[in-house]
This record gives C-alpha cells, structure tokens and sequence, in this order.
C-alpha cells in the first residue's frame, strides 16, 4: 500500500517527515520532491532497500544512483574527495550538482552499479533535506518515473508512475527547475560534464575554472560504453513520435492544417486557432521552459495524437539541458527541410483539418 502526505515545501511539518524517515530506517521507499525534480529514495547504505528502488522504477540494475546527503561534511561518509574541491563546494552545495568521485566503501555496490565511483549531491530543497536529516543516513535517489518516463516535476505524475510501488509518496508541490541536477565527473582532469543539468556549464566554470563537455552532453549520441551508464538508454520517452523541428517548419505546419498533430512550442511561436498546442512558456525565460518541459511531453501522451512536433532552443545555458531532453525525448528524429516534414506526413497519415 502507497500512502500520500502533503507536506509544506518551505517549512516541512516535523511530525510528517519523522514519520517519513521512518520509513526510510526500515528499508522503505520515499518519493519526495526535491528542487530539480521527485525522486524516489531509500537508505543509500543498504543494499536490500536500494534494490526496492530498482524494482520499483522497472530500472536497468547496471545503471547507478545518485546518492543524497544533508551537508558537505557528510560528504567523508560516502566519498573520498580532493581538497582542492572540497572549499569549492559550499558555493554550489546545496544545489543541482551532482559530483561523481570515488566511492567509500560503506556504500554498497547495488547503489554504484559495481563502479567505484559514486555520484552524489545536497539537494536544495526543505523536505529532500529533513528526509535525510530524519533517516540518519544518505538517500540514494534517482527520478521517481517509471523507467524511460519523463522525470515528475509534478506530484500527479509520480502517483501516476509509482503508485502501489512505494510506501510513501510526499506531495510537497512542484519541483522547481524541472531538469535534472548537472553531473559533473572530478575524477578526470579537467572535470567533465557528463550530464547537462539545472546548473549552467557558464556557471560551474566560474567556480571550477575549465571544465570539458562529454561529447555525449548534447543527447545527440548513445554512448556504447558509458562513464554515466544512464547514456546508454533511450529516455524521456513519450509514447508518441516526437520530432524536432526549425522554427520555420512550425510556420509549414500551420499552412498544412493537420488535425492529428501537436505543436509543443513557446508562447511566441504559439499558433492560433490551428493544430493543437503544447505552450512550453517563453522564449525570453528558458527556466520556465525547462520547468515545463517534461511534463508537455507526458502532455503529448494524453492528447492521443499521431505526432508531436517540438521546437529547438540554443544549446547555452539552461538551453543545453533542454535540448539534452528534447534530443533523447525524440530518439533523435530532426525534420530539417520541407521534404523530410512531408515524407513524415505520409508516413504517420497525418490529415488536414
Ligand atoms: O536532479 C537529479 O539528479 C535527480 C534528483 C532526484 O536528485 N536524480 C536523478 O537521478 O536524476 P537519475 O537516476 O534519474 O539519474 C542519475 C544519473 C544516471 O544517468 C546515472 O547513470 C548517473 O547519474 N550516475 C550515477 N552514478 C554514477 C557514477 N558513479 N558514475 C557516472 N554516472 C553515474
Ligand atoms: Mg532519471
């Protein structure tokens, strides 16, 4: 059985989330809400309770979690980390980072899919904070989707995927940017990125001077043999076919009139009165648009239609986790030219109004 509790995500009820660590000291599992996106949590010390994890999001067992703690002074609990980073780290702790470093060995191998490094972050965010703190141990957590799923920024859509699959799932709001926490690996030299995120490449190069980019960042590529072995699946995933397009094959899709499509676009490109829109926010607030992004495509499914249509956006600053997503989200199908938008309007049997 699945309970559901509202929590207040500014000010967490004591009672409430004693209650939810409770759960978590047994061998539970936890979905909460924490500033990027819900995740799905267990005690990151136990091998039995992360494996519920697994089970529960239907997740490859090869791919590791993110484990989650309430300060950087627990950082020694978990890793091993080079001083040098370590009076770097309160400038971005607690945020949407998270550091890959070489694992401790109190963490166990189920968690770190037997590599010996661990990824690990302090989540910016009341409840994912007071959850640790009233567990007494490090959260493992990854997205709390089914597996391949858009990640939840809304409580709706954890119920919706894990619902009879956790013991607890708190509803504590919207998460807030809507993406991912950014992975950055420490382990090579420079850092790289392995996984764009909520936090700017722009900005941890400020902190962290040069830091390279994966050639897999952009979610253009499948990595065969992955450092971040999440690259390997196909993700976000809505059921219908998503394709990418250019600003000015929305304006062909409007000529066309197709009735069984869904244009996911901003504001700006919004399009009267013709085919069915998804608004993903403004053109001038990528933030809005990250935030609203994974939800648009759980969206999409709703709607039955044959098609999604999604806008591309610039890949700098939060624009490069966007893309990331959309890139992934749509296997990778660009519509370029007027011919490629025809030949995918004969395949699908795409009909005018
Ligand atoms: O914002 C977030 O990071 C959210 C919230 C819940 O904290 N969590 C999240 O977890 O996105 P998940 O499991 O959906 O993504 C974790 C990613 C995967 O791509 C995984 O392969 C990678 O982190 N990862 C985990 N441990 C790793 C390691 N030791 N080395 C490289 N990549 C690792
Ligand atoms: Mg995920």
């Amino acid at each position: 059985m699945t309970k559901i509790i509202k929590v207040n995500p500014v000010k967490p009820e004591k009672e409430l989330m004693k209650i939810a660590g409770n759960i978590i000291k047994k061998g539970g599992t936890v979905a909460f809400p924490t500033e990027t996106v819900y995740g799905i949590g267990a005690n990151a010390y136990d091998a039995n309770s992360a494996k519920k994890i697994f089970i529960a999001k239907g997740r490859p067992s090869d791919n590791p979690l993110i484990v989650h703690i309430d300060s950087i002074k627990n950082l020694k609990n978990v890793a091993y980390t080079p001083k040098k980073i370590m009076n770097k780290l309160n400038k971005v702790w607690p945020g949407p980072l998270t550091i890959i470093l070489k694992k401790k060995k109190a963490i166990p191998m189920e968690v770190s899919a037997n590599l010996e490094t661990i990824a690990v972050r302090v989540p910016a965010h009341p409840i994912a904070l007071d959850l640790i703190k009233y567990s007494n141990c490090p959260i493992a957590a990854p997205s709390a989707n089914s597996s391949g799923k858009p990640s939840p920024v809304k409580v709706e859509s954890v119920i919706n995927d894990l619902y009879g699959k956790v013991d607890l799932i708190i509803d504590g709001g919207d998460a807030f940017f809507g993406v991912e926490s950014t992975i950055l690996n420490f382990l090579t030299n420079p850092p790289e990125i392995l996984r764009p995120g909520a936090y700017t490449v722009e900005d941890l190069k400020k902190i962290f001077g040069n830091i390279s980019i994966s050639e897999y960042a952009k979610g253009e590529k499948y990595a065969e043999i992955a450092i971040t072995p999440g690259m390997k699946y196909r993700h976000y995933a809505p059921n219908t076919p998503l394709f990418i397009v250019a600003d000015y094959i929305i304006k062909k899709l409007k000529k066309r009139k197709l009735n069984n499509i869904i244009i996911l676009c901003t504001n700006e490109n919004a399009l009267n009165n013709v085919n069915e829109v998804i608004k993903l926010g403004s053109e001038k607030n990528l933030y809005e648009v990250a935030r609203n992004l994974f939800e648009s495509l759980r969206e999409l499914d709703y709607r039955n239609a044959k098609a999604g249509f999604i806008q591309s956006f610039p890949y700098s600053g939060i624009g490069l986790a966007i893309m990331n997503r959309i890139n992934k989200a749509s296997g990778m199908q660009v519509i370029k030219t007027e011919t490629m938008l025809t030949e995918i309007i004969k395949k699908y049997e795409l009909k005018n109004v």
